[in-house]
C-alpha cells in the first residue's frame, strides 16, 4: 500500500493508498475535532488541503452524541472528511490524565465500528526520562496490546488499518526493542510515540535520536508517522530522517493564543501588529492586516474574537502545507539537505538535531541517492557531514592508483579540477587535497558530487577540517605500498612538461587529455561499481568520443562495431551503461554485486525492457543505494535488463510494492 516515487536524503515522496484512496508523503494529517462544533477551521478549507485528517476515537467513544451519530452513520459522515481518516485511541489522554475509560481491545472494536481507516492501538505513551524501569514495564504492556489488537483484527475479520506505536521513553535500547517487536507485527503505519514533551522542551537531538534508532530497526516499507509533530520548523528535518507523516493540533491550539506560525518559529499577533503586512501571502495575510487580525483578536466581542482565531488558524494550515510542497518539491529537485540546513539555522536546539544526526551517517547514507538532480550546496559547516561527503570517503578506496602524487590546489581553481589544471602523463594518479571532499582523484573529479558543488571561501578551521582524514589515508598507502607514493621532483617535472601544453589552445589541451580518456574511464568505472571493468586486453579494443562542442568526454565504444558500451550522463558524469556495457559489466562484477534477482514469472518482461515491480524481486546486492544502476538477473544469473534501482538493498527485499527498478533496457 505504499510505493516510493521519488526520493532525498532519507525522505521518500510516495504514494499510500489506502482503502482505495490515496494520500502523498510525506504530508500532514490536520487534527480534527469530532465535534464539528469544536472545529476551528471549517472542513470544507480541509477537505481542499488534506489528504488525510487525525481525530478522536476515544473522545467520539465517550461523549453519548457523538457516539450515536459516528456508530449510526460512521466517523467520515461525522466529521464531513472525504479521504482517509486516521484516529488516536486515547493514548494521548491517558498520557495526560494517568488513566482512560476504555478497554484496548473495546477501542480496536469501536474504530473499526465507525469506519476509520486507520485506527490506533491503545499503547502507553510512557514520557521522557523516567526510570528504565518503568519504561521497560510500560513498553511490554504496549508490545502485549499490539500484539491483541492484531490477533482481534485477523479473529473479527476488521478491515481497519492499525498504528502501531514506537515507545520506550529516552531510553534508546527499549525503543530499538520497540521497533524490533512491533517491525515483526504486521502493522500498517508505524508512529513514534511520546514526542510531544521532548518537543515541548526544544529537544530535537533527542527527538533525532530517537527517530533514527526506530527507523534503523523498522521494516523499510511501512509509512512512519512522527506523533504530535505539527510545527512546520521540524517538517524538514523529520521528513529527511524518513518520516512520511506528521499531524498538527498546533495550528489551532496556537491560534487560540494570538500565535502565528512559521518555518522558522512562533511569532504573537502582538509582536506582529505594528507591520504593514504579514510576512505571508497566503488568503488570509493578504486580506487582512496585522493590525485588524489583532484588532479582532483582542475584541471583547466573542464573536469577533473567534472569528479571529479561525483566520489565524487558517493561516497555520496554510503555512503547513505550503512548507509541505516545499519539501516535496526539494525532494524532486535533490536540494532537501540544503532545506534542512536552512531550517535548522532558525534555532541552535534545531542545529542540536542536525548535528546529532551524524552519528547515525553510516545507516543514513544508505538511503541516500547516489546522485542528485541538483549540485551540493556548502552551506555552513554541518555540510561537512553530509552523506554525500561520507560515502565520497568511503568510495576513494575503490579507486586504483599506482602512482599517486597529492597536490594541493586554491580555492579558486573552477571544477572540474582536470579542466583547469597543466596536463600530466596517463599513469600519474593526481589526488587533489579538496577541503569538503578530502581527497579527490583527477580521473574522477567530473562525477557528482565532486564537480557539482558549491563551496564558498572557507575559514581556516574549515580548510584544516580534512587533515586529519587526508594524512590517515596517505600514512595507510606509505604504510601498505609505499612505492605508489612519487615524490614532488617527479611531479614538478611532469607539470613543467606539460605546462607548455596547458598554455596552448583549448583545443590542443582536450587533444592531449583524449590520450588518457580509457584511463579515465577506467576509473569512474571502479568509483561507480566498485570494480575493475576494463583490463588491458579490453582497453586495446575501446575507442572513446568527446562532444565536438563541449570537447567533454561523451561515450566509449569497440573499436571494431562501434556499439556504444557507456554513456557519460551530462548531469553528473555517471557511466551509463546501453547493452554492451551491460554486458561487460555482468562478466566483470561478480555476482551478487550491482544485482537484482527477479521471480522467474516476469523474466520475459524484464527482457522486453519493461520496469520491475519490487514484489517480483526475490535477491539483490544488500549493499545497493538509490538511484544506482543495476544489473536484472535470474536466478542463474542470465542478464536480462538493466536499469536504474529506485530502492536500496534492504528496500529491494521489503517492498512488496511499486516499481524497484526503472529498466532502461532489455536483452531483447
Ligand atoms: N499523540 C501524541 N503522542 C502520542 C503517543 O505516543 N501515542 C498515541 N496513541 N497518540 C499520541
Ligand atoms: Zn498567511
Amino acid at each position: 500500500m505504499f510505493e516510493i516515487k521519488a526520493r532525498d536524503a532519507m525522505a521518500r515522496l510516495g504514494v499510500i493508498k489506502i482503502n482505495g484512496k490515496k494520500i502523498e508523503t510525506p504530508t500532514i494529517m490536520p487534527v480534527v475535532h469530532p465535534n464539528p462544533k469544536k472545529q476551528t477551521v471549517p472542513i470544507d478549507l480541509i477537505n481542499k488541503l488534506a489528504d488525510v485528517i487525525i481525530t478522536n476515537s476515544y473522545i467520539t467513544y465517550t461523549t453519548p452524541e457523538l457516539n450515536e451519530i459516528a456508530s449510526e452513520k460512521g466517523i467520515h459522515e461525522l466529521t464531513k472528511f472525504k479521504n482517509v481518516i486516521v484516529t488516536d485511541s486515547g493514548s494521548f489522554q491517558l498520557s495526560v490524565y494517568g488513566s482512560v475509560n476504555v478497554q484496548p481491545m473495546e477501542i480496536i472494536d469501536f474504530q473499526e465500528k465507525i469506519g476509520v481507516d486507520v485506527g490506533t492501538i491503545l499503547d502507553i505513551p510512557t514520557p521522557p526520562d523516567v526510570s528504565y524501569e518503568r519504561a521497560s514495564r510500560e513498553l511490554d504492556e504496549t508490545i502485549i496490546r499490539a500484539k491483541d489488537s492484531l490477533a482481534r483484527r485477523e479473529e473479527m475479520d476488521y478491515k481497519l488499518k492499525l498504528n502501531g506505536t514506537i515507545q520506550g521513553s529516552t531510553h534508546m535500547d527499549l525503543r530499538i526493542k520497540s521497533a524490533q517487536e512491533m517491525g515483526k507485527m504486521n502493522f500498517d503505519i508505524y508512529p513514534l510515540g511520546a514526542v510531544v514533551p521532548l518537543m515541548e522542551q526544544y529537544r530535537y537531538g533527542d527527538v533525532v535520536d530517537i527517530i533514527l534508532n526506530s527507523k534503523i530497526h523498522l521494516p523499510s516499507n511501512k509509512p512512519v508517522h512522527l506523533f504530535g509533530c505539527g510545527h512546520p520548523m521540524l517538517f524538514a528535518l523529520s521528513a529527511a530522517l524518513g518520516c512520511d507523516l506528521f499531524d498538527s493540533a498546533a495550528y489551532a491550539l496556537y491560534a487560540k493564543q494570538g500565535r502565528y506560525l512559521t518555518v522558522d518559529g512562533t511569532k504573537h499577533l502582538d509582536d506582529l501588529k505594528d507591520l504593514k503586512n504579514f510576512p505571508c501571502q497566503c488568503p488570509i495575510c493578504s486580506q487582512y492586516t496585522p493590525k485588524e487580525l489583532n484588532k479582532m483578536f483582542v475584541s471583547k466581542n466573542k464573536d469577533e474574537r473567534k472569528e479571529a482565531e479561525r483566520l489565524l488558524a487558517e493561516h497555520n494550515l496554510y503555512i503547513t502545507f505550503e512548507e509541505l510542497d516545499r519539501i516535496k518539491f526539494a525532494i524532486k529537485e535533490g536540494n532537501l539537505w540544503e532545506l534542512v540546513e536552512e531550517r535548522c539555522r532558525a534555532h541552535p536546539k534545531l542545529m542540536d538535531g542536525l548535528r546529532r544526526v551524524s552519528k547515525y551517517m553510516e545507516f543514513v547514507e544508505k538511503n541516500d541517492p547516489v546522485s542528485k538532480k541538483s549540485g551540493f550546496f556548502y552551506t555552513g559547516f554541518e555540510s561537512m557531514f553530509r552523506p554525500e561527503v561520507y560515502r565520497h570517503k568511503q568510495r576513494l578506496n575503490r579507486v586504483q592508483m599506482d602512482k599517486i602524487y597529492l597536490t594541493n590546489v586554491s580555492s579558486t581553481v573552477r571544477k572540474p579540477y582536470s579542466e583547469n589544471l597543466p596536463n600530466i602523463e596517463c599513469d600519474v594518479d593526481v589526488l587533489i587535497k579538496d577541503p569538503v571532499f578530502g581527497l579527490v582523484p583527477m580521473y574522477i573529479d567530473t562525477m557528482y558530487p565532486l564537480s557539482q558543488n558549491e563551496v564558498p571561501e572557507l575559514y581556516d578551521y574549515e580548510k584544516k577540517f580534512n587533515n586529519e582524514f587526508v594524512s590517515n589515508f596517505m600514512s595507510k598507502i606509505e604504510e601498505e605500498s609505499p612505492e605508489k607514493l612519487m615524490d614532488i621532483h617527479t611531479y614538478n617535472y611532469y607539470t613543467n612538461h606539460s605546462k607548455t601544453k596547458f598554455e596552448k589552445t583549448k583545443e590542443t589541451l582536450y587533444a592531449h587529455k583524449d590520450n588518457c580518456d580509457l584511463t579515465r574511464l577506467d576509473k569512474m568505472l571502479q568509483y561507480q561499481y566498485g570494480h575493475k571493468i576494463f583490463d588491458n586486453e579490453i582497453m586495446d579494443k575501446l575507442i572513446t568520443k568527446r562532444s565536438k562542442t563541449t570537447k567533454r568526454l561523451r561515450n566509449v565504444m569497440w573499436k571494431d562495431t562501434k556499439e556504444v558500451l557507456f554513456t557519460v550522463r551530462a548531469s553528473d558524469n555517471f557511466l551509463i551503461p546501453a547493452k554492451e556495457g551491460a554486458k561487460l559489466l555482468h562478466e566483470k562484477i561478480p555476482a551478487p554485486f550491482h544485482r537484482v534477482v527477479i521471480d522467474p514469472s516476469v523474466e520475459e518482461f524484464a527482457k522486453d525492457g519493461k520496469s520491475v515491480y519490487a514484489k517480483f524481486v526475490i535477491d539483490c546486492d544488500k549493499e545497493l543505494r538509490p538511484y544506482e544502476e543495476v544489473l536484472v538477473v535470474n536466478k542463474e544469473d542470465e542478464l536480462l535488463a538493466f536499469g536504474t534501482t529506485l530502492l536500496n538493498g534492504k528496500e529491494l527485499l521489503e517492498f512488496d510494492y511499486g516499481v524497484a527498478i526503472d529498466v532502461r533496457n532489455g536483452v531483447n
